[in-house]
């Protein structure tokens, strides 16, 4: 699987957020070469583990910007950040309950989360938090 590219079109214009996006593609590309090198699963579900907490940090200072400068799609951003942290705990318990390598599903599904939660949804907020002065 091809890893994230990261570019100048990856940033949202706030510098912290982006540091968080990178350190997170990061580790998204660690568990994307794991899975083409048919790594065991106990490292991948440590390496999941690690990606989660950051997820889970970086979602909760999104989540205090945007609470604090009223953004309007706060409650939207903040259901599907729920979403996937629920998902990548299921994938976290599969993949430990698992002997073998974890399924390629689970690559697919967080490198095409990361590069829409960027690409797409994140990318809303960057005029609205760079007019309000946050970059
Ligand atoms: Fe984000």
């Amino acid at each position: 699987m091809e890893k994230i590219l990261w570019g100048e079109n990856f940033s949202v214009g706030v510098r912290v957020l982006d540091e968080q996006h990178k350190q997170i593609v990061t580790i998204v590309n660690t568990l994307i070469e794991m899975s083409d090198a048919k790594i065991g699963s106990e490292i991948i579900s440590d390496t999941l583990t690690k990606m989660t907490q950051y997820a889970i940090n970086h979602f909760s200072k999104e989540e205090e910007y945007m609470l604090k400068y009223e953004y309007p799609e706060y409650l939207m951003q903040k259901k599907r950040h729920s979403e996937f942290k629920k998902k990548t705990v299921d994938f976290c318990m599969e993949t430990m309950a698992h002997k073998e390598t974890a399924p390629t599903e689970i690559f697919a599904y967080l490198k095409s989360w990361w590069t829409n939660h960027i690409l797409q949804e994140d990318m809303k907020y960057k005029t609205f938090f760079n007019e309000r002065g946050l970059r």
